[in-house]
């Protein structure tokens, strides 16, 4: 009988109040952030925050294209903005949320497998876990311990 891998992957769902105050900034700036998307296509606002290990912040938003495929999610608009600027500073926790219009509700945002991947890459090249908190069902929030949960099997420079 063939042998089977079992992958254990535990996320914690928590209730706003059971953020670490970290977390809760780092949500409130990737929510700030989906207000700066620019998303005239699809009306999705996703925004996205990196808590650095200085305790600075980066956030970034989705930027659409007339042309669709040249525009860029959240994730990886924060991510690319900040490997450009600061190639090399550890990121400690990743946030992410989304609405359709500046004055509704926000509602989940799971990573596209793009951003899943681009995530990966930085975590990997950091040696170290970045921790994933997005904005869930019902009001309440995923928190991953690492993005290599959000995207078991990867392809890494190891790979290679
Ligand atoms: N989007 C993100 O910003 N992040 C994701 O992980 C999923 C999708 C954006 C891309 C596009 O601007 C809009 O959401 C609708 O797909």
């Amino acid at each position: 009988m063939a042998s089977k891998l079992d992958i254990n992957i535990s996320v914690d769902v928590l209730e706003p109040a059971e953020l670490t105050e970290q977390e809760r900034q780092a949500m409130q700036l990737a929510q700030e952030a989906a207000n700066d998307a620019y998303a005239p296509y699809s009306n999705f606002l996703v925004g996205a925050a990196l808590l650095l290990e200085d305790g600075s912040m980066f956030k970034g938003s989705n930027q659409e294209n007339a042309a669709y495929p040249s525009g860029l999610c959240a994730e990886r608009t924060a991510l690319f903005a900040l490997s450009a600027h600061y190639p090399n500073k550890k990121i400690m926790l990743l946030a992410v949320t989304a609405r359709r219009r500046k004055d509704t509700a926000f509602l989940p945002a799971m990573p596209c497998g793009a951003c899943r991947q681009v995530m990966g890459e930085y975590e990997h090249k950091q040696q170290e876990d970045i921790p994933v908190l997005l904005q869930a069902p019902d009001g309440k929030f995923y928190r991953f311990q690492r993005v290599a949960d959000l995207l078991p099997f990867q392809f890494t420079k190891d790979s290679l």
